[in-house]
């Protein structure tokens, strides 16, 4: 299953269309554990709801009315790099965490995907971005929206592998149908591209339900589930608010423990 990953950085596109599985939880707070293990990392923020760039702490700095609004951005993010060019290294922003940084995305990006429409290589703007800073991270991880559209494809053609967060919630793997097909047409595109991953988030121990999903994810998805489930855990939903990743917030949650667990079982897959 492994390939040769040509590049220093290795990319990794954190998708699934459907809304409020933990795609951002998990490009956050695994990030921060793969940051504490040493490791340089890249979370680029793809999503026009900016939920990454506020969970790490980054758009504070900047009132709510200039960072909310759909006006210009009071930062430089990542609409500047897809729509107007301008040098991913410019974007790229320290953390409070020591080892990771982001690239910020602001609402404005919401309106991208119809100015990208008539872009040349309007699927490739993100990977020929992330190729220019390949030599100053080991990993780059990419927080989708809840969709199909141009950002995700931009998203899977830039990765080597795809993680897919999965709830343990009815309807799980209702539509993931359809997220494999696109990443087998992103293939003419990214021959690279395979799944990396699943990952089951929101578990929760006392239901039968997330036990049963967590069966039928790992008879679907066979090694290709990780062994860490992350636990439904308030700690984890309670951090981004305050701006902080979940080993800054609390330490010694359920939380923190399966993501440095699955930072582990990652390292294990792909370092
Ligand atoms: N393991 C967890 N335990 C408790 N709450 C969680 C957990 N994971 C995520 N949440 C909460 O569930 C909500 C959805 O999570 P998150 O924003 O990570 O999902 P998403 O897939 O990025 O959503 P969207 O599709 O809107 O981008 C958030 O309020 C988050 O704080
Ligand atoms: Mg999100």
């Amino acid at each position: 299953m492994k390939h040769a990953i040509l590049d220093n950085m290795k990319t990794f596109v954190i998708a699934n269309q459907k809304g409020g599985v933990g795609k951002t939880t998990t490009t956050i707070n695994l990030s921060a554990a793969l940051a504490e293990k040493g490791k340089k990392v890249l979370a680029v923020d793809l999503d026009p709801q900016a939920n990454l760039s506020s969970g790490v702490g980054f758009t504070q700095q900047y009132s709510k009315d200039s960072w909310k609004s759909t006006d210009q951005a009071p930062y430089p993010n990542i609409y500047n790099v897809l729509i107007e060019g301008l040098p991913l290294e410019n974007v790229c922003a320290e953390t409070s965490t020591k080892n990771l940084s982001i690239v910020p995305s602001h609402l404005s990006l919401a309106g991208a995907e119809i100015e990208m429409v008539n872009m040349i290589s309007r699927e490739m703007l993100l990977k020929n971005a992330l190729s220019t800073v390949s030599d100053s991270y080991d990993y780059a991880l990419i927080d989708c929206p809840p969709s199909l559209g141009l950002l995700t494809i931009n998203a899977l053609s830039a990765a080597d592998r795809l993680l897919i967060p999965i709830q343990c919630e009815y309807f799980a793997l209702e539509g993931l149908g359809q997220l494999i097909e696109t990443t087998k047409l992103i293939k003419s595109v990214n021959p690279n591209l395979t799944i990396g991953g699943v990952i089951l988030t929101m578990y929760d121990s006392r239901t039968k339900l997330s036990e049963n999903v967590v069966a039928d994810v790992k008879s679907f998805f066979h090694e290709l589930a990780f062994d860490t489930t992350v636990p439904r855990n308030v700690r984890l939903s309670e951090a981004p608010s305050y701006g902080k990743t979940i080993i800054q917030y609390d330490d010694k949650s359920t939380g923190a423990a399966a993501y440095r667990s699955l930072a582990e079982e990652f390292l294990q897959r792909f370092d």
